[in-house]
């Protein structure tokens, strides 16, 4: 009983539209009505520019970090480490919906990686930090945050499988998952890639508003 109420917790706490609310309170726009219309970091960092892009990343990020760390709240399940591993990819779960269909916010939010990225961290930090060279390896080769985006949660599961051999089932399902659940979440982005209207990331040339 106790963990389905935290785990409400979580989705309510990953229901937080953080860029629709910044752009609606800040900016009198709803961020969904512009660039990409993904109400996510990087149309933050499109519409908004990068300090506002970069604020969003690290609050939708602290979402997902700080869903799997309500295991806390339940003491009798931190000892066992399984258990604590499975509350945990739960938790983080729900936050990750709670941002794709917020509550707050229509059902209409994000894509769930800056989310997914910090479920991530707090589960196995070693394994988010290779996803995160990953990442930052393809958006340097091909300017799309998109395509990084995809490509470091395809190489999630290898290293959960191959690299780290993680022997928790639950946990190499859930690496599966994550792959699977990005490129759902990607499917107009992929079909932009395909056309070649995608829209590529010049970092170095945000201008803040
Ligand atoms: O995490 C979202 C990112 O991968 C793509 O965002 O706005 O380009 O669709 P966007």
């Amino acid at each position: 009983m106790k963990e389905a109420l935290i785990i409400v917790l979580a989705y309510l706490l990953g229901s937080i539209p953080t860029s629709v609310w910044v752009s609606r309170y800040f900016f009198d726009i709803d961020i969904r009505e512009y660039g990409s219309g993904n109400a996510g970091a990087t149309n933050t960092f499109r519409v908004l520019g990068s300090k506002w892009g970069t604020f969003v990343m690290i609050v939708d990020m602290l979402k997902g970090l700080l869903a799997v760390k309500l295991v806390y709240l339940l003491p009798y399940i931190i000892e066992n480490d399984f258990a604590r591993t499975n509350l945990q990819i739960g938790l983080g779960l729900a936050a990750v919906l709670g941002h794709i269909f917020p509550i707050w916010a229509d059902f209409r939010g994000g894509k769930g990686v800056a989310t997914l990225f910090g479920l991530v961290l707090g589960v196995s930090p070693w394994s988010s930090l290779c996803c995160v060279g990953v990442f930052l390896l393809v958006l340097y080769l091909t300017r799309f945050v998109s395509l990084s985006s995809i490509l470091a949660s395809i190489a999630f599961p290898i290293f959960i499988l191959v690299i780290f051999n993680v022997d928790n089932h639950a946990y190499r399902i859930f690496a599966v998952a994550v792959a699977l659940m990005v490129i759902l979440t990607h499917q107009k982005n992929i079909s932009r890639i395909l056309k070649g209207s995608e829209s590529k990331v010049p970092i170095l040339k945000y201008r803040d508003r």
